[in-house]
């Protein structure tokens, strides 16, 4: 760190003037205020790393200071200092996020390494920064990637909402990252340490929803033979994602705002309210809009999740991104396989980027995991791609022979679009314009090759 700034807010002059005369000695660039509307005015313009604040001052004391210090976003440590008998204002400070709390008269060699540690926290903290930011210059966030100007876009609000508390609701094709989204956003942020939980919806049978979002108490109902904690718990202190949310039953969407909001939580049988500090983020395949109008989603429930919306756009509307992900899939790849593959031919990386790629991210990398496999190093050739990539062949068309039955067309259609999808069932539902339920039910009939009947 260049200059190690300093701000001292204190009433009391020599009290002051001693602090200053000491940090200036160890090699602070000190500056003094006499009190809270000073010290601010003097941050907002110096941008000092450390505030020492006296905690009682005549003018704005020094938990008001550090409060609008952290509503202004300035990003700096506060060391909160106070005279005898303030014991329950110090608990609040701590709380309200200063860096260390000391009582006068302060104890020069303490004072000396707390600071010298806080500079060397900074710091590392903002070698991190650099190198993040210069990462998301070239298109990269932790493991996302994306270069193209909507993934930019998407990579910037990731990296400003991350240090956050807030939900952010994830829309986009099956594919498209959503899930990744959601673990980079929990990677980032303070509550990185903690654990991420991810609950599918669609999957859970809607009986068993409530207890497994919720928990239950040993008796809450026939079969529930001990106490279970809910998702909600498991995910303390960190993040949960509520995948398919416009899945979840009405009822229970009122529940869940309701915890959301209160920020506690009632098992199902349980009496005791407990409290919950769990960051929650929602996703969805469909454009939720809909689901609100058909009556699927609270709206209350929508408002409350949608402090950001992260859109991802499908992988055909950015062309731009698939060289970069092509590079670095074919590295993981290689890795993965020991096979010295270094890239994709010109002819080869040319029919990837004019794919539409209706499976999106997902069937890219489903793609080049399958090419590596079968290509010999050092390039991955056209030869190494599947039949539908490859052009003039698999251009989205499909003959359809007078005389057929629609049965006949179904299935071909069904079949055709899956492989269109690279094998992604949810997506190829999703361009069907059907239920991945009803996709599947369909498929099981053609195995046993019953007639599908009409519904
Ligand atoms: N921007 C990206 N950079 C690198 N890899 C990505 C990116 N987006 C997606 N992927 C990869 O694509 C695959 C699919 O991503 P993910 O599971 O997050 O999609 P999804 O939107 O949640 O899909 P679904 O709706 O089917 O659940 C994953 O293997 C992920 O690693
Ligand atoms: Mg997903």
């Amino acid at each position: 760190m260049a200059e190690k700034r300093i701000l001292i807010a204190e009433d009391d002059r020599p009290t002051r003037e001693s602090w200053s005369e000491l940090l200036s000695s160890w090699g602070y660039k000190v500056e003094v205020t006499e009190d809270g509307e000073q010290a601010l005015e003097a941050a907002l313009a110096h941008r000092p790393q450390i505030v020492l604040a006296d905690l009682k001052m005549a003018r704005k004391d020094g938990l008001t200071l550090m409060r609008e210090i952290r509503e202004a976003g300035l990003d700096l440590a506060i060391v909160m200092i106070s005279g005898e008998g303030d014991i329950p204002d110090a608990v609040s400070a701590m709380k309200l996020g200063a860096y260390e709390y000391l009582r006068k008269p302060i104890d020069p060699a303490h004072l000396k390494t707390l600071l010298a540690n806080i500079i060397d926290h900074l710091s590392v903290r903002e070698e991190n920064d650099r190198l993040r930011r210069r990462l998301l210059g070239e298109g990269e966030l932790g493991p996302m990637l994306g270069r193209s100007l909507p993934m930019r876009k998407v990579l910037t609000l990731i990296d400003q909402i991350a240090p956050t508390d807030a939900s952010a609701i994830i829309t986009g094709e099956s594919g498209t990252g959503k899930e990744m989204v959601a673990k980079t956003i929990h990677a980032l942020s303070k509550r990185s340490q903690g654990p991420y939980i991810a609950v599918n919806c669609a999957a859970i049978p809607e009986t068993l929803m409530e207890s497994e979002l919720f928990g239950h108490e040993r008796g809450a109902f026939t079969g529930a033979d001990r106490r279970r904690d809910g998702y909600f718990e498991l995910a303390e202190g960190g993040t949960l994602l509520l995948d398919e949310i416009s899945e979840m039953r009405v009822d229970l969407q009122a529940k869940l705002l309701r915890v959301l909001e209160e920020r506690k939580l009632r098992r199902v049988g349980g009496s005791v309210e407990l409290p919950l500090n769990v960051r929650v983020l929602a996703a969805s395949n469909r454009p939720l809009d809909r689901a609100m109008r058909e009556g699927r989603l609270r709206e209350d429930l929508y408002y409350r999740l949608n402090v950001f919306s992260i859109d991802l756009p499908p992988l055909r509307e950015r062309p731009d991104d698939i060289a970069l992900l092509v590079d670095a899939f074919i590295r993981q790849f290689a890795a993965q396989t020991g096979k010295p593959i270094q890239a994709a031919d010109h002819e080869c990386l040319q029919a990837l980027k004019s794919h539409p790629w209706p499976g999106n991210v997902r069937q890219l990398r489903n793609v080049i995991e399958r090419a590596v496999i079968v290509g010999r190093p050092p390039l991955l050739t056209l030869g190494d791609l599947p039949a539908e990539i490859k052009p003039g062949q698999g251009d989205g068309s499909m003959q359809v022979r007078l005389g057929s039955t629609l049965d006949d067309v179904e299935r071909e259609l069904i079949v055709k679009t899956i492989e269109f999808t690279g094998g992604n069932k949810t997506r190829a539902a999703e361009v069907l314009g059907v239920s991945l339920k009803t996709l599947y039910n369909r498929l099981e009939r053609y195995e046993r090759k019953e007639p599908v009947e009409s519904e």
